[in-house]
């Protein structure tokens, strides 16, 4: 299936490690046909060292999808990419922006931003390594670089090594001191570099990246020329707030749901092929806890899947009980769960 992800790409669902997975894309997939799906990090060496071809698995729903690599080998990333190209993602993404202290041993993530040369060596060999498009994920900077001054040089490296595409986190990285989740929420967001870049290198798509946590906001930084929107915490809270309207808002065209409830409907074949293959139910539901964020009824929700969806044997009646939380059989469905 070919797609046109510069289109696809005006909005994305960031990769989180532990979040984006198969499971959760799958959700997220069926409340937006559009938006561009990333996966977990998933590192070169587990892939061509560790034998990792399972960590690349994905469901054929999930299109576009792009798969973002970690690493700093050339050779090892451009193995990497072909593995990907080989499974049939739609994208490569490299992780140039992930500060975990994991990432930074391995230098992978945010600590490639002190390396511009060496990233620009693995984006050429990966793209001429394989088909498919190799974009970038990267901060505005990382400790005491000025970002003014390194993310120009970044980005015109990146794209004469052959890079159309990057997001950009608009906040620094800070290496030392702060944990990974700190990360994420104290360098301060620096929204008007990220457009000024968008300025300067009018060939790149950028997506801007960092504390979007509506669809509303999505569309005015696409209305003040950025080419897309990355949103990461607020889709996997809030999945049907962000993506339910996303064809419409973004895209001008109708979405392929109307509620969260229908996603429930369509998420229990998926949960029975998985239950089917020896799964648990709590893999998928962990990911479906926020679907009904700010609905009557959204506590109940959480509660029931919370409090039963990992026992062993749990199945659809444990999604059943959560779902008459919200629409107003709370009582009854309770009881007889536990019966
Ligand atoms: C749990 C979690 C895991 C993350 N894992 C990754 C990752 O694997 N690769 C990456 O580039 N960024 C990762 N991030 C960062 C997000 O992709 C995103 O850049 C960040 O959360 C800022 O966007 P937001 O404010 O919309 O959440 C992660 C974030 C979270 C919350």
């Amino acid at each position: 299936m070919s797609h046109d992800l510069h289109t696809a790409a005006r909005l994305s669902v960031a990769p989180m490690m532990d979040w984006t997975d198969r499971h959760c894309r799958y959700l997220h997939r069926l409340l937006s046909r559009r938006t561009l799906l990333y996966t977990e990090m998933v590192t070169a060496p587990a892939l061509v060292r560790g034998d990792a071809r399972h960590l690349l698995r994905f469901d054929a729903a999930e299109h576009p999808v792009a798969v973002q690599l970690g690493g700093s080998d050339p050779a090892e990333l451009a193995q990497a990419a072909r593995m990907a190209a080989d499974e049939g993602y739609d994208e490569v993404n490299l992780n140039v922006g992930c500060p975990s202290d994991r990432v930074q041993s391995g230098c992978f993530g945010a600590v490639l931003m002190e390396r511009p040369a060496l990233v620009a060596d693995c984006v050429a060999e990966m793209i001429a390594a394989q088909p498919l498009e190799v974009t970038v994920k990267c901060r505005i900077g990382v400790d005491d670089q000025v970002p003014e001054d390194v993310l120009p040089d970044f980005l015109e490296r990146m794209r004469d090594a052959g890079v159309r595409r990057v997001t950009i986190h608009a906040r620094k990285a800070w290496l030392q001191g702060l944990s990974p989740k700190e990360n994420r929420d104290i360098p301060p967001l620096d929204y008007d570099l990220v457009k000024a870049m968008k300025r300067a290198f009018p060939e790149l798509h950028v997506s801007i990246n960092g504390g979007i946590a509506t669809l509303d906001h999505a569309a005015d930084l696409l209305n003040d020329g950025l080419d897309g929107v990355m949103i990461g915490r607020a889709a996997y809270h809030q999945p049907a707030d962000i993506l339910l309207d996303a064809d419409r808002v973004i895209w001008g065209e109708t979405p392929p749901l109307e509620t969260a409830e229908q996603a429930v409907e369509l998420m229990k074949p998926y949960i029975e092929a998985h239950l089917g293959e020896g799964g648990k139910l709590a893999q998928v539901t962990r990911h479906m806890l926020g679907l009904f964020a700010g609905r009557p009824g959204a506590r109940g929700w959480r509660r029931v899947l919370s409090e039963n969806a990992h026992r062993s044997g749990a199945g659809l009646e444990v999604l059943d009980a959560a779902l008459a939380q919200v629409t107003g059989a709370g009582a009854d469905a309770a009881e007889r769960l536990a019966s």
